[in-house]
C-alpha cells in the first residue's frame, strides 16, 4: 500500500453523532429510534434516486422531503413548528466523543470532511463540535450538484488536497460510502461503530475499526 499522506472523513455517523436527532423526535413519537431509522434511510434514498434521476436537490431539502414522509409512513402528526424543529437538530450535532483528539493525533498530514452535507449544514455541524481547529477542508457534494457514490464527489477531495487518492485514507461509518470510495480508487477504513455485516458490493475495505482513535497515524 502507498503511504497515506491524508484523511478524507465522512460526516454523519462518522465525525457526528445524529443521535440528537432521535431525542428531537420525542416530541411526535413515541418511539423516535423508528422514526430515525426510516429518515435516515429515506434521506439516502433519495439522495440516490435524485443522483440517477440528475435532479440534485441540497441534502437540507432533501432531509426535510425525507422527513415529511417518514412522518406520514409512519402515521404521525406534525406541524412546520415539530418539523423545523427536528430539522434544527441537523445544525447542532456533537461529534462523537474520541473524534477531537482522533483527529489531533493526525495532526501534520491534512484531515477533510467530504460529504453529502450542504455547506450551511456542514460549517454549523464543524462549528457545534468545535473541530474546525482540526480540519483543513470542508467539502460538500455541492460543488459538484450530485451525490455519493458518484466518483465525481469522490473526486473532490484529491482535486482539493493535491493528493490522489490512492495517498488518502477515506474513512466512513458508512459501508457503502467506504465501497463508493474504494471503487473510485482510496485507500479505506469502515469505522464499523455499532458491529454491522459487511456490504456485498464487492469493494471490501483496506481497514475495519470501531472508532476513530484507532486509525494509524
Ligand atoms: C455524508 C453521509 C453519507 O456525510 O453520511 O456524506
Amino acid at each position: 500500500m502507498p503511504p497515506i499522506r491524508g484523511y478524507v472523513f465522512d460526516a454523519y455517523g462518522t465525525l457526528f453523532d445524529v443521535h440528537s436527532v432521535i431525542d428531537a423526535g420525542r416530541a411526535i413519537t413515541s418511539d423516535p429510534a423508528a422514526l430515525s431509522v426510516l429518515w435516515r434511510q429515506k434521506q439516502l434514498e433519495y439522495t440516490w434516486l435524485r443522483a440517477l434521476m440528475g435532479r440534485y436537490e441540497d441534502f437540507w431539502a432533501v432531509t426535510e422531503a425525507a422527513l415529511r414522509h417518514s412522518v406520514r409512513r409512519l402515521g404521525l402528526r406534525a406541524d412546520d413548528g415539530q418539523l423545523a424543529r427536528l430539522m434544527e437538530a441537523y445544525l447542532s450535532l456533537p461529534c462523537f466523543a474520541e473524534v477531537p483528539a482522533a483527529l489531533e493525533r493526525l495532526a501534520g498530514r491534512p484531515r477533510a470532511i467530504l460529504s453529502n452535507g450542504s455547506p450551511r449544514m456542514l460549517a454549523a455541524a464543524v462549528t457545534a463540535s468545535g473541530l474546525e481547529r482540526h480540519l483543513q477542508h470542508v467539502l460538500s457534494v455541492d460543488a459538484v450538484k450530485t451525490y455519493k457514490p458518484s466518483p465525481a464527489v469522490y473526486a473532490l477531495a484529491p482535486r482539493a488536497l493535491g493528493i490522489p487518492a490512492a495517498e488518502l485514507l477515506f474513512v466512513s461509518s458508512n459501508a457503502w460510502d467506504i465501497a463508493g470510495a474504494k471503487s473510485f480508487g482510496y485507500q479505506v477504513a469502515w469505522c464499523n461503530r455499532t458491529g454491522a455485516p459487511a456490504e456485498e458490493l464487492g469493494a471490501a475495505p483496506d481497514l475495519v475499526i470501531t472508532r476513530l482513535d484507532e486509525l494509524p497515524a
